[in-house]
């Protein structure tokens, strides 16, 4: 019997040869003292990611509970706004509940309705192509180059169509895009240009730092990101127009003139206060965050760039990359699989995590883009991994996994 209740649950789509490009489910990890003796001392678990709150979060937090400015208005908004846009190289920032609701709120800043398309690469984090479809435009995917993991620049001028109206290219952990072509592509078929910079807080292209480059660019602090909120995530921009209308649209376009009069179809998408106290007190440490995630890749770097089957990542002249995860493929040479690898660290207490799964293998997306190859996105799904990442990781412990990653083809 049909009901107006019932609840559409989507079935698998049928990937036929594609389903062994998909990661096997996640392995469980196990406290590691109890196996393994390399870890032995330490006894726990090193997770994939984990926060670092050592500064002023608490006293900030405190200050909001004291003085009962916890919802989204009070001083630590502005001053955080202030303070990352600053960090950024941008004048202006707007802050949101997510990096996928500032992408969201940038799309429909940016006047994306049905029938536009927006150029993306298939190799990202879905919520770069779910704000897309979200506005009612239609994602249009590019594959990336195997040298930075990053949209194939050289590939974007083939998808744009009279209906094109924005390019977002995303710095695909922490490693920026080559942002001057893509530009002058931008001038060229005047299109927006809309930085996905949800990994990249503090990464530079050719000095000049992300965030600060498109029209406007769109930071994630979810705990995992180099600067946190718990959730959170923020605009940042130069052009004070586009400033001026994601801020009304973020808070439900209630008009200056009369309180309860909406000229857009708007959202409710701010940050609390409490949430901003915590960012203020990350960016005050902004170099000290960044430049831990650079240091703690160096480490890695040495000591696994020998070991046949290992490819770090990707390192480009002029570029800053941040490194917000320490991203490695594992090619066949390796010995073992990349989700063999995965499942014999976890067995050591050392969480791990893949790479995406490219937006054209998507369950929600697959039907659409059947027809269209990303070759190299599907070899980084198939071969990617990232390793413990936190800032809060101690030399020891980089050196311990980098042990077990070793001792694991054995
Ligand atoms: C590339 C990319 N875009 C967007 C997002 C969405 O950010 P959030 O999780 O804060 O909504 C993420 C999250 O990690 C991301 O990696």
């Amino acid at each position: 019997m049909s009901s107006k209740k019932r609840l559409i649950q989507p079935e698998d789509p049928d990937l036929g040869d594609k389903m062994k490009l998909i990661p096997d489910p996640e392995p469980e990890l196990e406290i590691s003292f109890k196996r393994v003796p390399v870890i032995e001392s330490s006894g726990k678990i090193i997770p994939v990611c984990e926060p670092t709150l050592g500064g002023n979060e608490l006293k900030y937090v405190t200050q909001c509970i004291q003085s009962n400015w916890i919802s989204s208005a009070g001083r630590f908004i502005l001053e955080f706004e202030r303070e990352f846009a600053k960090v950024c190289g941008a004048k202006y920032g707007v802050a949101t509940t997510s990096g996928t609701t500032a992408l969201h709120l940038a799309l429909v800043t940016m006047g994306l309705e049905s029938g536009d398309e927006v150029i993306i690469p298939s190799f990202t984090m879905i919520a770069s192509a779910n704000t897309v479809q979200h506005t009612g435009a239609t994602p249009v995917l590019v594959d990336s180059e195997m040298e930075t993991w990053n949209m194939d620049v050289s590939k974007i001028e083939e998808k744009i169509t009279e209906n094109t109206k924005a390019i977002m290219p995303v710095h695909t952990y922490g490693h920026p895009c080559d942002m001057d072509p893509i530009m002058a592509l931008a001038e060229k078929h005047d299109l927006f240009v809309l930085e996905d910079a949800a990994e990249a807080h503090g990464a530079l292209y050719k000095e000049k730092t992300i965030g600060s480059i498109g029209d406007a660019a769109c930071f994630s602090f979810y705990a995992n990101k180099i600067i946190t909120t718990g959730e959170g995530g923020m605009i940042t921009t130069n052009n004070e127009e586009l400033y001026q209308k994601a801020a009304n649209i973020r808070d439900h376009a209630f008009s200056n003139d009369r309180h309860f009069w909406h000229k857009y179809l708007a959202f409710n998408f701010r940050m609390t206060n409490m949430q901003a106290a915590i960012g203020l007190a990350q960016v005050e440490r902004f170099d000290e965050l960044v430049q831990t995630r650079i240091d703690h890749a160096e480490l890695y770097t040495s000591l696994l760039k020998d070991i046949p089957g290992i490819v770090t990542p990707p390192r480009t002249e002029g570029i800053k990359n941040v490194f917000w995860m320490y991203s490695i493929l594992i090619e066949d040479e390796f010995g073992i699989s990349r989700d063999e690898l995965r499942a014999r660290l976890a067995k050591r207490g050392i969480e791990t995590r893949t790479f995406f799964i490219p937006i054209h293998l998507q369950p929600l997306y697959f039907e659409k883009y059947k027809n269209e190859s990303f070759p190299n996105a599907e070899e980084l799904c198939l071969r990617g991994m990232y390793l413990p990442s936190a800032s809060s990781l101690t030399e020891m412990e980089i050196e311990m996994i980098c042990n077990s990653l070793k001792k694991c083809r054995d």
